[in-house]
């Protein structure tokens, strides 16, 4: 919303939330989220044609053009349970937007199950005393940490509509406001449920090459291959591009899961577990390479980790977020806990954060790299492998570290796909 205000001056935007401190921390100097270049947009915009608010019903009683962007996160109870999307957020938004609204409007939905549209509109209509709803799909795209500059120049913005002359005229009302700055080509134009589907596919794509590479990995510590190279050679393959193949400890986020999770329970209320199956597995790699990175670690560790300090660097589930959502880091956490002191509430206290590298490695028997932040490929390793346990080891899930310098230091060194 931000950009869109950057970009379009003579629009109005308005973000409304029912948490009175998160708005308050939109409408103050530190802003509620970490995403680089967010902050100048804001301020530049803000006061101008930004403004941040809890009055919900005067701004959506007053747009034109309503953006739902409620979560819709995966149900943890009754039918559809740890698979489908939990809509009561989606729900109650629809009915207030019913509720408060004189004038006829387009409403916009982010990631929402496939059909969903079909479900807001019954509740828009069935409710609307005469006012005209359109309802549009228009997913983002846009990845954490590149936020901005994936808004600023989209590989493409999606627009999904009802294939009436009404339908038409509101995919174009979207598309006046994109086209400020989006190449017209980069905008396309399709029917609701492909504009839903194609966002669960795309997430399920990207997924599935992190899953593809991560069963690499497993491979090629087996065979001595390096999945660097390997995964050089294959994305040379200009039907395969580079993009997306860097293996890791595993992906995170809160997307990619949900959204699989969510294809998949789609797949099977339609009667194809075939297909359902084929997708869970790109979730199934996703956790076998989390356990593998564990189990690697305790036994590279002589079996165990008990009485050891095994300093974690990064938690965000990417670097240039504060996005901790979903991160690997998580599983691998709650796995070495449970090597540390099966099941023990007490486990918990064995946990302590801090700000510094240097501080969490000092006197540490093993450290293992989580997020693939900037700063752990320049940090002075000899000082670290000087203030360790001996063996000192490392256990680089991102690969990020040059493992040659840090042999030569003394390390023992551990990186994911790459011969020992
Ligand atoms: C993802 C998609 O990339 C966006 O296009 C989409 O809009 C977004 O989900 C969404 O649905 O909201 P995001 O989750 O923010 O974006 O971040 P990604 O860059 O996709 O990274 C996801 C996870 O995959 C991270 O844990 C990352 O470290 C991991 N990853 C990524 C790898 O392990 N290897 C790679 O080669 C790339």
């Amino acid at each position: 919303m931000a950009v869109i205000a950057l970009k379009c001056p003579s629009i109005e935007v308005a973000v409304v939330d029912i948490s009175v401190s998160r708005i308050a921390a939109w409408n103050g100097d530190q802003l509620p989220i970490y995403e680089p270049g967010l902050d100048e947009v804001v301020k530049q915009c803000r006061g101008n044609n930004l403004f941040f608010s809890t009055d919900i019903e005067k701004h959506v009683f007053e747009a034109d053009i309503i953006f739902v962007s409620v979560n819709t996160p995966t149900k943890t109870r009754g039918l559809g349970a740890g698979k489908a999307a939990d809509l009561t957020y989606w729900e109650s938004a629809a009915r207030m937007i019913a509720d408060v609204s004189k004038s006829n409007k387009i409403v916009e939905k982010s990631t929402v199950p496939v059909k969903t549209a079909e479900a807001i509109e019954k509740i828009l209509t069935h409710n609307s005393r005469g006012i005209k709803y359109q309802i549009l799909s228009n997913p983002e795209f846009l990845a954490e940490g590149t936020a901005i500059q994936d808004l600023f120049n989209p590989d493409r913005v999606l627009i999904g509509g009802r294939e009436t002359p009404e339908g038409q005229k509101a995919i174009q009302a979207l598309k006046d406001v994109y086209a400020q700055w989006v190449p017209e080509d980069r905008i396309i134009s399709t029917n609701l449920w492909s504009a839903e589907l194609s966002k669960l596919a795309a997430n399920a794509f990207l997924a599935q090459r992190i899953s593809s590479v991560n069963a690499m990995s497993a491979l090629c510590e087996a065979t001595g291959a390096d999945v660097s190279q390997v995964s050089h050679a294959v994305g040379k393959d200009t039907r395969i591009g580079p993009k997306f193949l860097q293996a890791s400890v595993g992906f995170g986020g809160s997307c990619f899961q949900k959204d699989i999770l969510n294809l998949v329970y789609i797949c099977e209320c339609n009667g194809l577990p075939e297909v359902a199956n084929y997708w869970k597995q790109v979730i199934k790699i996703n956790d076998y390479q989390k356990n593998r990175f564990v189990n690697r670690l305790v036994s590279s560790m002589f079996n165990t980790v008990s009485g050891k300090k095994i300093a974690i660097l990064g938690f965000a589930f990417k670097k240039d977020t504060g996005d901790t959502r979903e991160t690997p880091a998580i599983d691998v956490c709650k796995g070495l806990l449970v090597h540390l002191q099966p099941m023990s509430p007490s486990a918990v206290k064995k946990v302590s954060v801090v700000w510094d590298a240097y501080e969490a490695t000092k006197d540490a028997h093993g450290i293992c790299i989580l997020t693939e932040w900037d700063e752990f490929k320049t940090l002075d390793y000899q000082r670290i492998f000087d203030n360790m346990q001996k063996p000192a080891f490392v256990f680089d899930g991102r690969n990020v570290v040059n493992v040659d310098k840090l042999r030569e230091i003394g390390f023992i060194v551990y990186s994911i796909g790459k011969p020992l």
